[in-house]
């Protein structure tokens, strides 16, 4: 860890005792100071208990900053929206992993050295045909991402900083590729190779839509649209995804590994299946009628179920993330022409019934960012169960970024959480002939 100024110190005495320890806090350049507990155990012999870490920062970060109760998250000290607005998914790229915006040549130099990449060893074809056609194509991501160290042996010494470049191009590259090959053997179509004159967004729309028999023209104005929602995803600090990548990456796993675990992880509907989940439960709401029913069994703790979309482990207020959707929704709507979308007309409501409810308001729920994708790639033409999938796709570039930040970081040590054990005491082995 890079050495923090002290600000203070908080003394902690167990009771009963005459053990007492000096915790000290460090500083980080915004945001709250921390506690550094990690002479609790030697001096006091006790833990700390944080199930979810909701009060714990497992590492130091200088790649994205999120203020939850202001709504604010910085890329290395750039607003969100500045970034969707003037910036582009690659140069974002370049400023997660390299930690600034790259100058004209840096910028050529960086895409370039992407988009050398996008093409996948030619036999990972054959590994599709091993999947089920009804496979969920996170399902495919897992296997195929992970597989990918079984290609690219040459760039898999993770001391080695020419590697670790390397396999962050590659994963950027390929992972459109891998995805966009997932969709088409879903729906038996041919696997279009992908194209390096085109944008990042635009070769990944390209790969999805487009077939071998015909010219296909990727609509400009879609493919921003697409590098914006890819923005908007790029890094999330240390969610659960993230910390799934850091955590495998601590002991020294190769980075196409750990970027399979985190895509594993990036899939539960809590974390990146919400997007999926939001489109499912506006289908079974149907209609504006049917809203304060669903809120209301929502509300009610046995029902187990939750309003997708809304509520966030940091945000108490609204995810700026959220605000940028709903205005790129519009917009895409507006470009496809369509004027009245009965599930976006039902989103609105229901997020305006919903923030005016006191159930909501009382625990600061608020829309996130899945609340409009959705509805976004729906109007786009693209299928549900890619949602997650894209989610995973621009996610790589956050993942890739932190995992490099980790490995950089010469204070980094294999990740490893206590317990607070709740089982047996030590008891003796019986014998199966003595057991009731
Ligand atoms: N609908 C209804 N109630 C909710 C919701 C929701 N979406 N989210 C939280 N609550 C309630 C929860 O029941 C609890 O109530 P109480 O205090 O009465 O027990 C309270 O709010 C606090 O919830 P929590 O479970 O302690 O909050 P958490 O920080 O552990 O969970 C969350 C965060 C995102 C998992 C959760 O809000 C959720 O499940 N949201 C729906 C899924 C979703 O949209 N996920 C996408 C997150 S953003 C994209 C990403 O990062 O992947």
């Amino acid at each position: 860890m890079t050495e923090q100024a002290a600000t203070g110190t908080v003394t902690i005495t167990l009771d009963g005792t005459n053990k007492s320890t000096t915790i000290k806090l460090i500083d980080g350049t915004i945001g709250p100071s921390v506690a550094d507990i990690r002479k609790l155990y030697s001096d006091l012999g006790i833990f700390t208990y944080d199930p979810g870490y909701g009060g714990t920062a497992a590492c130091d970060s200088k790649i994205t900053y999120i203020d939850g109760d202001e709504g604010i998250l910085l890329h290395r000290g750039y607003p969100i929206e500045q970034l969707a607005e003037q910036s582009t998914f690659l140069e974002v790229a370049h400023l997660l992993l390299n930690g600034e915006l790259p100058n004209a040549a840096e910028k050529k130099e960086f895409e370039d050295g992407v988009m050398r990449h996008t093409m996948v060893h030619e036999q990972i074809r054959s590994m599709y045909q091993g999947f089920r056609r009804d496979a969920h194509p996170m399902a495919v991501m897992c296997g195929v991402v992970g597989a990918l160290s079984a290609f690219y042996h040459d760039s898999l010494d993770i001391t080695n900083p020419d590697h670790r470049r390397i396999s962050a191009f590659r994963l950027i590259a390929k992972v459109p590729t891998i995805a966009a090959w997932a969709y088409k053997y879903s729906i038996g179509q041919p696997f279009m190779y992908p194209r390096n004159d085109l944008g990042y967004a635009e070769n990944f729309l390209y790969m999805m839509n487009a077939v071998p028999a015909e010219p296909y023209h990727v609509n400009p104005i879609l493919a921003r649209a697409m590098d914006r929602i890819m923005i908007l995803h790029a890094d999330h600090e240390q969610n659960a995804s993230t910390s799934t990548v850091r955590l495998s990456g601590s002991t020294g796993a190769n980075p196409f590994a750990c970027i399979a675990a985190g895509i594993a992880s990036l899939w539960g509907p809590a974390h990146g299946g919400a997007n999926e989940a939001v489109l499912k439960m506006l289908a079974e709401i149907g209609t504006v009628e049917n809203v304060k029913p669903f809120l209301d069994q929502v509300k009610d703790k046995n029902s187990h179920s939750r309003l997708m979309g809304f509520g966030h482990r940091v945000y108490k207020n609204f995810d700026p993330r959220a605000k940028i959707m709903a205005a790129t929704c519009h917009e895409v709507l507006g470009e496809l022409g369509i004027k009245n979308d009965p599930m976006l007309d039902l989103a609105i409501e229901l997020e305006r019934i919903a923030l005016s409810d006191d159930y909501f308001i009382a625990r600061k729920l608020y829309p996130n960012v899945d609340f409009y994708s959705g509805i976004i790639l729906k109007a786009m033409g693209i299928p549900t169960s890619m949602f997650t999938v894209l989610f995973a796709v621009a996610r790589t570039v956050g993942w890739i970024s932190q995992w490099k930040e980790m490995i950089e970081d010469p204070s980094q040590r294999i990740g490893r959480p206590r317990q607070v054990y709740t089982g047996a005491p030590q008891r003796d082995f019986v014998p199966l002939d003595k057991r009731g």
